[in-house]
């Protein structure tokens, strides 16, 4: 088959064992740098451009889009869409995974267990929702945040009106803001299920060990460790994933007194876990892309 990856880092350490494994399962690889790529809206015919040429013959393509270039890149995605060309994410998934908002709307209405979460336009009966998400403390969080950055803390009444206040600024310019019940039993820990095809393929556990940080983010200095899911567990990653319209994604859950709650599930995982692990998930992502790229492109039906 011929595979593209379209990834705007060829030194990301994901999009190398992407193309490795595909190498060696025989595949012609390309990566494409889909900031580079130009598409041709013209009547019947959606071209995609890239260094002066277009873009043909590909069986498949996995999007590796980077979350400051999801409208960009999901452009890109919808062009090679328009082609027919297989994709293991949707744009439209792709999308629905970055707003954190839609997300938990959706994986509510699927049954899968969620933190309390409120979306509101002010704070101002703060007493009411310090009531209602059991706090404080509770967890300010923007919708549109990755690694952890634009999720807050809010140790008391007072600093969580005053942030409240303060992202509803930036919320004029379009950032969505969720308040959210803490977790306070798995404080600091969180868990990574990277789901291929309705299966886990692999987890980890993320914890900081800072006293001085509550998220567990690879990026604010949290550490990866191996993790068995329970079955309840494994059972809720793969109805998210499958409330998002995502095949290839990776969930994250907290461990809490009812049960797994999911935080977010993201559409361009990392493979960190693969280093964490020792499971070869590039593999299955390629084994994915060969029993799937020959069918027709299934319909997205989650509807939002
Ligand atoms: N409701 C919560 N209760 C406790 N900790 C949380 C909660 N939400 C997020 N966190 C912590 O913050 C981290 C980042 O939050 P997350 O929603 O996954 O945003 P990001 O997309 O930035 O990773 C999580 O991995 C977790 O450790
Ligand atoms: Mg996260």
């Amino acid at each position: 088959m011929k595979i593209a990856i379209l990834s705007k880092g060829p030194g990301n350490y994901s999009t190398k064992r992407i193309k490795e494994e595909a190498l060696k399962r025989g595949h012609e690889v390309r990566i494409i740098n889909y900031g580079l790529c130009e598409a041709r809206i013209q009547a019947n015919n959606p071209i995609v451009i890239y260094k002066d040429k277009t873009l043909e013959g590909f069986d498949a393509i996995i999007p590796r889009i980077a979350s400051s270039y999801t409208r960009y890149g999901t452009a890109i995605v919808r062009q090679f869409e328009m082609q027919g060309v297989f994709s293991t994410a949707s744009s439209i998934a792709i999308v629905r995974s970055r707003d954190k908002l839609r997300a938990m709307q959706l994986l509510a209405r699927a049954g899968v267990g969620v933190p309390k979460t409120i979306f509101s336009r002010g704070a101002g009966d703060i007493d009411r929702l310090m009531e209602e998400l059991n706090g404080p403390p509770i967890i300010i969080k923007l919708a549109s945040g990755t690694h952890g950055r634009g999720v807050v803390l809010a140790e008391t009444k007072k600093a969580a009106k005053s942030v409240i206040q303060s992202f509803y600024l930036m919320d004029q310019e379009g950032t969505n803001i969720l308040l959210q019940e803490y977790v306070e039993e798995s404080a600091g820990t969180d868990m990574r299920a990277f789901v291929v095809g309705g299966k886990v393929v692999a987890s980890m556990k993320r914890q900081n060990l800072s006293v001085d940080e509550f998220r567990s983010n690879l990026h604010q200095g949290g550490e990866g460790s191996s993790i068995k899911l329970t079955d309840e567990e494994r059972k809720v990653a793969v109805k998210a994933a499958r409330a998002m319209g995502l095949s290839i994604c990776g969930v994250d859950l907290m461990r809490s007194k009812r049960g797994p709650l999911v935080l977010e599930v993201n559409s361009s995982p990392g493979f960190g876990i693969e280093q964490v692990t020792g499971r070869n998930v590039a593999e299955k992502i390629i084994e994915y892309v060969e029993q799937n790229a020959k069918q027709r492109p299934r319909k997205d039906k989650v509807g939002a």
